[in-house]
């Protein structure tokens, strides 16, 4: 055999069959595990995965010019861990290498570190949303990436995210380039407002969003926000603001009032004893802003925490994109993601939502706090309002009326505390300064739930064994 033909003969396989575990290779092609070594040294493009008996051979998949990227986590001191490794392979496949064990990160069926796609981990970093779409107008031409979100493929991904925001979710980052900016964005922040200037600050910070002018590529959600990293005296934290607009419109007027609304449930749930992301209203003439606290970045160091959103895991782990939050708590449960505390908030989370009119709880609208070791915590409840009452597409605010959820079998535990919760948040609506349809609107999901709770005794009846 002429000397470049092994490794013609291992390209050739591998192209045709994709990744093989090394121990069949020899074999495939004919050779000795020793010619096969050579091989693997000489063809390029071939890389290494696991150890000893579990050694696979792959392609790698150039991604404009690279296919390894190092992953590192900022955590909540502001330290850089290096994590691993990301390999783009063949066939749209990527590796994660790793000399760190993670329960989380390479939780079975991926305990090899092998991905059929961008590993999950990730999926709360690409870009998406509102501030996702506009990151893809004002980069996209410059990286060469399709304007529309949906067209982009994981080598699209990869690209943005070597090039990221500093905004971005999470403690996860992925590659050199994007970690120098993270880490020169941490020490002068662009979105940098004195506490004292927001009044005047805000107002110019939504008008420069609306118009396309934030450069971050995250956080997601379809609202109109902006991220800015607040100062008072040495101290500085990181919020994300949603905002009403600046016009005299019965819809800007109803958007004023659900952030009025995010506000309170977010103190309503404190108050019962499930953590929300720390939410404070900036009111200025004609504007209303609801500036959240990121639980994700930590104060005045401004280091991280992981984040992952349900969707990430129940897509990856459950093969479904959508279903209620109390079903995947028992999920996560089961698969030791939650400990069966988490497991009873998420629920209760879940029928606090649908209780006060939040019709917008796809599984984006929570996460848990991404850490090495199971099980995680649940993250601090966020974009959390009665969702119903957002104005149409056309700008109409009609309120249509409400059916109160009864809870499902197994949640009338959860349903209850929700309730008690759900009845204190309708009760204090009515002296927030909203509307008066809307102040209707609460006095009547008041009754609602009241009439309901009636219908389910504190202590349900046992059914005779
Ligand atoms: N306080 C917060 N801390 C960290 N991340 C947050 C916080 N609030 C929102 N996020 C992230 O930003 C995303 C968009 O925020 P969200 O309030 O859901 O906006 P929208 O109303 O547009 O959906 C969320 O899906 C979540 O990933
Ligand atoms: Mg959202």
């Amino acid at each position: 055999m002429a000397n470049s033909e092994p490794m013609d003969a291992l390209l050739g396989h591998l192209r045709r069959h994709g990744r093989q575990p090394a121990g069949a290779l020899p074999d495939a092609l004919g050779i000795s595990r020793a010619t096969l070594a050579r091989a693997v040294a000489a063809a390029p493009g071939v890389v290494r995965l696991g150890r000893t008996r579990a050694t696979q051979y792959a392609l790698a998949r150039d991604i404009r010019g690279a296919s390894r990227w190092p992953l590192y986590r900022l955590d909540p001191q502001a330290q850089v861990i290096p994590l691993g490794d990301l390999l783009a392979l063949d066939r749209g496949e990527f590796a994660f290498v790793t000399a760190q064990p993670s329960d989380s990160l390479l939780h079975p069926p991926f305990e090899h570190g092998i991905f059929p796609d961008l590993p999950w981990f990730l999926d709360d970093l690409r870009p998406g949303g509102f501030l996702g779409r506009t990151f893809a107008h004002r980069m996209g031409e410059h990286l060469q990436l399709p304007v529309d979100l949906k067209l982009w493929d994981a080598a699209h991904v990869v690209t943005a995210l070597l090039h990221g925001g500093s905004a971005q979710s999470g403690d996860l980052i992925l590659g050199d380039a994007a970690l120098a900016r993270a880490l020169h964005e941490r020490d002068s922040p662009s979105d940098l407002v004195p506490l004292a200037d927001r009044s005047t600050r805000y107002p110019q910070m939504a008008l420069d969003v609306l118009q396309g002018e934030q450069p971050g590529s995250s956080p997601g959600g379809e609202q109109a926000k902006f991220t800015a990293t607040l100062e008072r005296d040495a101290g500085r934290r990181a919020v994300i603001v949603k905002f009403s607009v600046a016009e005299d419109s019965a819809a800007a007027r109803r958007w004023a009032d659900l952030l009025r609304c995010e506000a309170l449930a977010g103190r309503v749930l404190d108050l019962h004893g499930l953590a929300a992301a720390q939410a404070t209203l900036v009111e200025t003439p004609g504007q209303v802003f609801l500036e959240s606290r990121r639980f994700d970045r930590s104060a005045d160091v401004l280091g991280r925490h992981g984040f992952v959103s349900l969707l990430a895991i129940a897509t990856t782990f459950h093969g479904e994109a959508s279903m209620p939050w109390w079903r995947l708590a028992g999920l996560l449960h089961a698969d030791g993601w939650l400990d069966t505390e988490s497991a009873q908030r998420l629920c209760r989370l879940y029928w606090f939502g649908a209780l006060i009119a939040n019709s917008d709880m796809h599984l984006g609208n929570a996460g848990l706090l991404l850490t090495d070791t199971l099980p995680l915590q649940l993250a601090p409840a966020y974009d959390m309002l009665p969702m119903w009452l957002r104005p149409g597409s056309q700008g109409q605010v009609t309120i249509r009326d409400y059916a109160v959820p009864i809870p499902s079998a197994g949640q009338i535990n959860a349903w209850q505390w929700a309730a008690t919760a759900a009845l204190d948040f309708w009760e204090q609506a009515q002296g927030l300064d909203v509307t008066p349809e809307v102040r209707r609107f609460a006095t009547t999901m008041q009754s609602g739930i009241g009439r309901i709770l009636e219908r389910f005794p504190r202590t349900p009846a046992r059914l005779p064994s």
